[in-house]
């Protein structure tokens, strides 16, 4: 990959490719995690003085929802980087070309949602080339979109000297040094809802890591592949056949999967439901298993502890919710108090961190959710493979 570091980019019109499909609530942005990873990048691009244009996404619309504008997003950009931001009323035409002539070093300007042309995400050339003339130069630093080949992220990369953005090569690094080389004993955690967006990682821990640890509502299609009651618990039934396979793989691999041994259980997914710690696992109708109880939470951590690599994604409960948040708590503590390698990816695992006050704790946060799972898998990012 060739690297920001590599390119001239003085007086030049720079299109960089940044991931802030970020959430929001009444137009305003309720976690700016992924714009302030790209601050450093872009405070290094004003400071070689490029003429930024900044390109992303935001949410999937269908027909140009004027809620998923990127306003609110300029104007949280515009605060954290303390210049101004100028957002385009489109994507690319006449009006867009005027703005990025009018551009001088230093300043910058982003465009409107790219999901907003139809010829994004079919990757069509001629948004890619419409794209391409509006810069001299691009560099994608969207690693959180890095496995959609769309125009804005593969596409344009053919028409333009390209490189990685820092953000995209640190991410690139550090997950691909987990797979390539980490420090053993490795440790994976894996949480979350849903076992079927897992199963490659699931996979590839089994054959890569010491030991395998599951939590969060993807530990109900296991224990009902073993046969136990999940009661009302949020169990994917797509997933059953996934986890009873990888349960079978489990016995040959090098890898040991640990299931939890007791739950925290609420009679409803709420602050005020009545709840309380169920020996074993064996959920009762009308409860259902709302975290990992305190005997597996203190068995993760006492794993975690003796771990010289982590790699921690998705949370073990319903922790935004406080009677159900112990065992994410713990694991976080666990993950940051881990003196080796800690790699955490997900959104809510890095809003765990965050909540906890321990997202500095950790010697990586990915930026990626989708993107960090398909690079574990092995699967080729095309955002990356275009910069090759
Ligand atoms: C993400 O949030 O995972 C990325 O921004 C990709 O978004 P997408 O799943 O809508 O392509």
């Amino acid at each position: 990959m060739r690297t920001l570091a590599e390119l001239d980019v003085q007086d030049r019109r720079v299109l960089v490719r940044v991931d802030f499909n970020v959430p929001l609530s009444d137009g305003q942005v309720v976690d700016d995690t992924r714009i302030r990873a790209e601050l450093p990048t872009l405070r290094e691009l004003r400071r070689r003085g490029a003429r930024l244009i900044l390109v992303s996404h935001l949410g999937r619309p269908q027909d140009r929802e004027p809620d998923l504008s990127l306003a609110p997003v300029a104007e949280r950009l515009s605060q954290l980087l303390d210049v101004e931001v100028t957002l385009a009323p489109g994507v690319v035409g006449e009006q867009v070309r005027a703005l990025v002539q009018a551009l001088a070093p230093g300043d910058v300007l982003m465009l409107e949602n790219v999901r907003y042309e139809p010829g994004e995400t079919d990757n069509d050339p001629a948004l890619a080339r419409a794209l391409a003339e509006l810069a001299d130069v691009y560099i994608d630093d969207a690693f959180g979109a890095a496995h959609r080949a769309h125009a804005s992220t593969e596409g344009v990369a053919h028409h333009l000297p390209a490189a990685a953005g820092p953000l995209l090569e640190r991410e690139v690094r550090v997950l691909g040094g987990l797979l390539d080389a980490p420090q053993h004993p490795l440790v994976a955690i894996v949480g979350g809802a849903k076992v079927t967006d897992k199963v490659g990682v699931i996979e590839r821990f089994l054959a890569l890591a010491e030991r395998l640890l599951i939590g969060g509502a993807m530990c109900f299609p296991f224990l009902r592949a073993q046969g136990h009651d999940v009661g009302s618990s949020l169990c994917e039934a797509e997933g059953v056949e996934p986890a009873r396979a990888a349960l079978q793989r489990a016995r040959q691999a090098t890898g040991e999967l640990e299931l939890p041994v007791d739950l925290v259980i609420g009679e409803r997914l709420a602050a005020d439901a009545a709840h309380r710690v169920l020996e074993g696992v064996e959920v009762p109708d009308g409860w259902m298993g709302l975290d990992i109880g305190p005997a597996t939470a203190r068995r993760y951590a006492e794993v975690i502890g003796g771990a010289r690599t982590v790699f921690w994604n998705g949370p073990m409960g319903a922790f935004e919710l406080e009677p159900f948040a112990a065992g994410t708590r713990a694991v976080a503590q666990a993950v940051a108090a881990n003196p080796g390698t800690t790699v955490v990816g997900g959104g809510d695992s890095v809003a765990a961190l965050a909540r906890f006050g321990l997202e500095r704790e950790v010697t990586h946060l990915s930026t990626g959710g989708g993107a960090a799972l398909e690079l574990l898998e092995g699967r080729p990012l095309p955002g990356v493979e275009a910069l090759s």
